[in-house]
């Protein structure tokens, strides 16, 4: 018996199945779902079902009050069911937001020295093996042009915390980029800077910027990183951004050293708190020359449990399809997209310093073209029933009333 609709549909009408006879199991055939074919409520599986229950019931809850107990995250993001229950419910509520558009954001990764020493990052400062360069304002400003030319309508301007740029340096680039492309975004995801920094930036035109706060949890975010470094100032800095308006986007990565469920709920609570128009989510990824070399990369599972668990949370925010993503599965990317994602970030750093900007290891799309890899992108997007589309790709406010 096949049934109509979607995973979560599906569930819901069998779990409403009455059993046709007390010990005789019925089968119940359902697509995709081997461990619920036999959905009998007197059977052993008893219990089994009313997981199944449990889940829907969490996702609801999450999705109408954006926010869950202890006991519901740790099911959402550790219970064993089937995820394709959870990544069609945040596809559909993607869906509903922004259809089947896929916003793309061009990355100008321009410089790769940074003053910190995050444990976990292949440019941190006491990585002496990394071949550090930086691009001049011309060269950042032709790659914008370059990226205007293939559809591009928002450039990430994304670097290590390099102090070479002077706050006015940076504001010169925003400006220039916005005279030469007022109809195009312009984020910065440059750190940790002063508030006084992010208003001239903000006030030379910039709109958005992205800065990871990495783990919620003050004990896990001392393990990844540095004593000069605190998650009260990371926070801080994104109340400051979003106090002087930009668009802002926090994010984390998933199964970093040390990181438990409890961190990963942290997270969650956190976002809810800061309401972020946008939140990077990737796996966490070893590299070769720093002290995290021979930790665990993070599964593909996880990281999209966890961007589906962001998007059916936030309902509207604009949320990447990263490419460490991409790094840890050929399909990263698309199976991102199908889990809640709408956003893409291809690399419009010039070729030859693409492998320079090594934040982790055997990262992908550095040897192509800009061009190449919008073609390849926009093919990969269309495999998955969406389209990528020439716009700046804003976040869309919603009325509360109407979710
Ligand atoms: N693996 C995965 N992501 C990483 N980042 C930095 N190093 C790694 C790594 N080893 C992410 C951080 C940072 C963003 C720019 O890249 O989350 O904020
Ligand atoms: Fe540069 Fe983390 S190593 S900010």
């Amino acid at each position: 018996m096949k049934q109509k609709g979607c995973a979560l549909a599906r569930m819901v009408d069998v779990s409403l199945q009455p059993c046709s006879a007390r010990k005789v199991f019925k089968p119940l055939m359902i697509e995709g779902m081997g461990e619920l074919m036999w959905a009998c409520p007197l059977c052993s599986l008893e219990r089994h079902m009313s997981m199944e229950n449990k889940v829907i019931e969490s996702i609801t809850k999450l999705e109408k009050a954006h926010c869950l107990n202890d006991d519901e995250w740790s099911l959402l993001i550790d219970g064993r069911y089937d995820r394709q229950v959870l990544f069609e419910r945040a596809n559909q509520i993607c869906e509903q937001y922004y259809g089947n558009k896929v916003y793309i954001r061009g990355l100008i990764e321009f410089s790769n020295y940074c003053r910190n020493d995050c444990l976990y990052c292949g440019i941190r400062k006491s990585n002496v093996l990394a071949d550090r360069y930086h691009l001049t304002k011309e060269q950042i400003l032709s790659c914008a042009n370059e990226g205007y030319g293939l559809g591009f309508r928002t450039f990430v301007i994304q670097g290590g915390e390099d102090l070479s740029y002077s706050t006015g340096d940076i504001a010169d680039i925003v400006r220039a980029i916005k005279a030469s492309h007022p109809d195009c975004a312009v984020t910065l995801s440059l750190g940790e800077r002063e508030m006084s920094d992010y208003k001239i930036w903000k006030e030379a035109g910039a709109d958005r910027y992205l800065l990871r706060h990495e783990t919620a949890d003050e004990a896990h975010y001392q393990k990844l990183h540095p004593d000069d470094m605190s998650l009260t100032h990371r926070k801080q800095c994104l109340f400051d951004l979003k106090a002087l308006g930009y668009q802002v986007g926090c994010g984390f990565m998933v199964e970093s050293p040390y990181q438990k469920t409890e961190h990963l709920i942290q997270d969650m609570q956190f976002i809810n708190e800061l309401q972020p128009h946008m939140v990077g989510i990737g796996p966490f990824i070893p590299h070769k020359d720093t002290p995290f070399a021979k930790e665990k990369q993070g599964s593909l599972e996880r990281t999209l449990t966890m961007v589906a668990l962001t998007r059916i949370m936030l309902g509207n925010a604009l949320i990447p399809a990263t490419t460490a993503l991409g790094t840890i599965d050929p399909r990263g990317r698309e199976k991102g997209l199908l889990a809640g994602a709408n956003v893409v970030m291809p690399n419009l750093s010039p070729v030859h310093v693409r492998e320079a900007y090594s934040l982790y290891d055997h990262k992908i799309c550095t040897g192509e073209e800009a061009a190449e890899c919008i073609v390849c992108l926009s093919n990969r997007v269309k495999s998955v029933g969406k389209e990528i589309v020439i716009d700046r790709g804003d976040y869309k406010p919603v009325d509360e009333n109407n979710r």
